[in-house]
């Protein structure tokens, strides 16, 4: 009983399905299989419409659906054909006949329909057995998947196929498709406008949506390999499988919603689009700006105001679209009644009224029961599906197709005597042509060239067509439903770069917007950036880094940063280079600081002058050698001055006067400080009576020993200026941002022996200070001299390392910060405590306070000054001593 009942329910199954068949296109039996319509002629033309495509889902399984706009386009057929032959000077006396077969927008069933047409829907009706007219040419198929195998069911009878709508790039082969022709263009030229389309809005970040056929693959290359190169990248590609599945559409989905890419080309027909949009719409999917490409964009399909929320703005480039005069009248004829036995025309009224003329009784039981009409209906114009009437694209080229095989065969036929393509340059017989004449119809094809309202048809040497596209807006009409705006064109005859032309202001975007939406991965870099690409992700995701220092970058997006020329700086913006900043110690705080203590510094050196000018005759003053006094004042004076030869602007005199003007002054300076304490020493140190050591150290020797110590720096100067003079130089190494102005000192050598000799002499000094320190006298400057020169040997040896290290300006102002500080020293502790007495403590400035009394007992002797109070075993030089001129004459 089991295995009964299993049989029982196969069989319920096989009678359902082979119902399901009986009313599906594909089950018809073979004398109605494919649909199609047929005029008998002279020569035929076939053609190949996808008059019903498959509802999503199984295709075998399910109904077909009839489709009105490619009903049209057999219309157009029937239409040229007719006009043809009432023409009478193209193919005059010949009539062409016609028969139409249906593809179902499926390759399979293509492949059928081109078999068909080689040997009629029967046998009753194969036209190559049965010795009827001869096949001219094939109009034929819409998708280019199907074009391919009627391509190649056509190519062993050499029977040329015109294709009206199959545009991918795979048919340019010619060894491939030695028979294919088309009147549309190729889509390497629409992948090269929708590729100049992105750039042009700067979408750089785009997703594709591809349909899994020949068209959606090649497609899909050709973009990718025209957006090498450019600013544009594929955020993701996404193919809509050939049979609708809607968890792959839910996947789809789910990647264009979480993409930052807001424009989605899809290349793709409305067949397949239908359901997948359908969902898109159910998910309430907002946002996307929509490219379509040709197959769709002129889809009326999807016109309804419905679609307008979603759909609306969609651009995208369509056919060229052309006048067919008198199509529109003829297309309104058509109606049941006047074609009574026309299936398709049955069905057209069924998917325009959605009435059934037949009585629902003779048909099978599963057929949903339509209303019955008249057939009297009249066509109206929101037909649009059926009626579009704004313009003629597709149906436009259906019309050229037959219109260039009917040129062909008029060549052909009006071949000239010794000219044709048989046998010795022979022409066909007008009379009796065979059909295997006719396939030098092919020949004729490619040489065709014919106007039609003003636009020349002929094919390349590839069978392709002129590129030409009308640049399509999806706009909102005033019924709320989508209208087809022209908003501009892609013309591929023009020159590189002048193709594309766009009114950018009569496009409306996806959400009703007038501005451009935008579909980024990244911002742009402002200028003053560069872009730094993320690794591993496509060149249009990058982040923005400002430009290094000392680089520029003055546009957006700019992949790198320019170097600033030599003596050029960037801004602060990096936007632009400015001259670099020329920097030198000048009237700025530091400057002005600097100059101001060196002028203070003068002028209290020349009061201290004047102070000891006015009590010259006090004993204080006269005490130690005055001479030597105001020799050192004087000296510091010019030391103090020749400070502020180091502010402003290096020049190249001031170079060369800097630092020979302050190594002379100090030499003479610390010369007169040498002098001063040798004779301290030598007083002292004079041992003998009669020794004359203080003979050789008398006024005038002190003034050659001072000269002497000066000229040898004056020596060392002038070579230092002959040989390697300090000059005015840019220093650009230190700081890379600005020119540091500084002087050269041209030969580091001779720099530094001048700064050694003065330091030598500060060393001699110190040292010779030092031994007479602890001498007795009332006032022994001996000790301040020491000091002076602990603290100038103490700056110049902080000197050293502070002016190696210091920056730009800086070492100037460390250099001058050294001449002021120990020319402070030396006037201070030189100077300070006799101005002290001389202007504080005036009682102690007496000669009484400076008396210094001998007394000899016995052999020893005991000298007493205001404070101090000495006994010293007598010898002989305190004989020297008393003679000294250190203390005023006679005491
Ligand atoms: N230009 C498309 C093609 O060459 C047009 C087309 C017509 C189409 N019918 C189609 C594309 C069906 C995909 C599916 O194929």
């Amino acid at each position: 009983l089991a295995i009964v009942m299993h049989f029982y329910i196969i069989y319920q199954f096989i009678i359902k399905i082979m119902d399901k068949d009986r009313n599906s296109t594909f089950g018809k039996s073979p004398t109605t299989f494919p649909h199609f319509d047929a005029m008998d002629g002279d020569f035929l033309i076939g053609a190949i419409f996808p008059l019903h495509y498959t509802k999503h889902g199984d295709w075998f399984w399910s109904l077909c659906r009839f489709d009105p706009r490619a009903f049209r386009w057999s219309q157009a057929l029937r239409f040229a054909v007719e006009e043809i032959n009432y023409n009478q000077h193209l193919l005059p006396s010949i009539k062409l006949g016609y028969k139409i077969f249906d593809s179902c927008a499926y390759p399979l069933t293509g492949q059928r329909a081109a078999l068909a047409v080689l040997n009629g829907p029967s046998e009753v009706y194969s036209s190559i057995c049965s010795g009827s007219s001869p096949l001219l040419a094939v109009v034929g198929e819409s998708g280019s998947a199907q074009s391919i195998i009627v391509s190649r069911v056509l190519q062993p009878f050499r029977i040329p196929m015109i294709s009206y709508f199959s545009s991918c790039a795979c048919f340019s082969d010619r060894r491939e498709f030695p028979t294919f022709f088309r009147v549309i263009p190729n889509d390497d030229y629409q992948v090269k406008a929708i590729a100049q389309l992105l750039q042009h809005f700067g979408w750089t970040w785009v997703g594709v949506l591809n349909g899994d056929h020949a068209y959606g693959r090649f497609a899909l290359q050709g973009l990718r390999k025209e957006l090498v190169n450019t600013t544009v990248c594929i955020a993701y590609h996404v193919m809509i499988p050939l049979l609708y599945k809607r968890e792959k559409a839910l996947e789809i989905l789910d990647v264009m919603r979480h993409s930052s890419a807001r424009v989605v080309v899809a290349f793709s027909a409305e067949g397949e689009l239908t359901p997948f949009l359908k969902e898109y719409m159910d998910q309430n999917i907002t946002g996307i700006q929509w490219i379509a490409s040709e197959a769709w964009v002129t889809a009326s399909l999807f016109s309804g105001s419905q679609f307008y929320p979603y759909l609306g703005g969609t651009i995208g480039f369509g056919i060229r679209q052309g006048p067919v005069s008198g199509l529109r009248e003829y297309l309104l004829t058509v109606n049941p009644l006047r074609y009574p036995n026309n299936p398709l025309v049955q069905e057209l009224w069924g998917a325009l009224y959605g009435c059934s003329l037949n009585p629902p009784s003779s048909i099978s039981q599963n057929v949903t029961q339509l209303p019955a009409c008249t057939g009297e209906e009249p066509i109206r114009e929101q037909h649009s599906a059926y009626l579009n009437t704004s313009s003629f694209r597709v149906t436009y080229n259906v019309y050229k197709a037959v219109y260039a095989i009917a040129h062909s065969l008029h060549n052909l036929l009006s071949c000239e005597l010794g000219k044709g393509p048989f046998q010795n340059s022979s022409c066909a017989d007008t009379t009796n042509i065979y059909p295997w004449q006719v396939r030098t119809v092919k020949q004729y094809l490619q040489e065709v060239s014919f106007t039609i309202s003003g636009e020349t048809v002929n094919f390349d040497e590839k069978g392709d067509a002129i590129p030409s596209y009308d640049l399509i807006n999806w706009q909102r009409g005033v019924a709320g439903n989508i209208e087809f705006v022209k908003v501009g064109m892609f013309d591929g005859s023009k020159d590189a770069g002048k193709e594309l032309f766009i009114q950018d202001e009569a496009i409306m975007w996806t959400g009703h917007q007038r501005e451009v939406p935008v579909s980024l991965c990244s911002d742009s870099c402002a200028a003053g950036n560069r872009k730094a690409f993320r690794r591993g992700e496509p060149l249009c995701c990058f982040d923005c880094v400002p430009c290094d220092s000392g680089k520029i970058s003055n546009e957006t997006d700019s992949v790198d940063c320019t170097p600033c020329p030599e003596d050029y700086w960037s801004n602060t913006a990096r936007t632009e280079c400015i001259p670099k900043a020329v920097e030198f110690l000048t009237h700025d705080a530091m400057g002005l600081t600097l100059t101001v203590i060196s002028v203070v510094g003068a002028c209290l050196t020349a009061a201290i002058l004047l102070v000891f000018i006015r009590h010259r005759n006090t004993p204080i003053v006269r005490v130690n050698n005055s001479e030597l006094s105001f020799f050192i004042l004087l000296s510091l004076i010019l030391c103090f001055l020749c400070a502020l030869l180091f502010i402003g602007e290096p020049t190249v005199w001031s170079c060369m006067l800097r630092h020979t003007a302050f190594s002379i002054t100090f030499s003479l300076c610390i010369s007169c400080i040498l002098g001063k304490t040798l004779v301290v020493l030598a007083a002292f140190t004079a041992t003998r009576p009669g020794n004359n050591i203080m003979k050789w150290l008398g006024p005038k020797q002190q003034r050659v020993i001072i000269f002497a110590c000066t000229l040898v720096q004056v020596l060392i100067c002038s070579v230092w200026l002959i040989a390697a003079p300090p000059f005015p130089f840019k220093n650009t190494q230190y700081s890379r941002s600005k020119i540091i102005l500084e002087c050269s000192v041209g030969s580091d050598w001779a720099f530094w022996s001048v700064l050694g000799y003065i330091g030598l002499l500060a060393c001699l000094c110190f040292v010779l200070a030092f031994l007479a320190r602890k001498l007795p006298g009332n006032f022994n400057e001996a000790k301040y001299i020491t000091f002076s020169m602990l603290i100038f040997c103490a700056v110049w040896l902080a000197f050293i390392p502070a002016y190696v290290s210091s920056p730009g300006k800086f070492t100037v102002a460390v250099e001058i910060f050294a001449i002021l500080a120990s020319s402070f020293g030396l006037l201070l502790c030189l100077f300070a405590p006799k101005c002290y007495i001389i202007l504080l403590k005036p009682q102690k400035n007496t000669k009484e306070h400076y008396r210094v009394s001998a007394k000899v007992t016995g052999n020893s002797v005991k000298i007493q000054t205001s404070s101090v109070s000495t006994t010293h075993v007598l010898c002989d030089r305190c004989v020297v001593l008393l003679k000294s001129k250190l203390w005023p004459s006679g005491e």
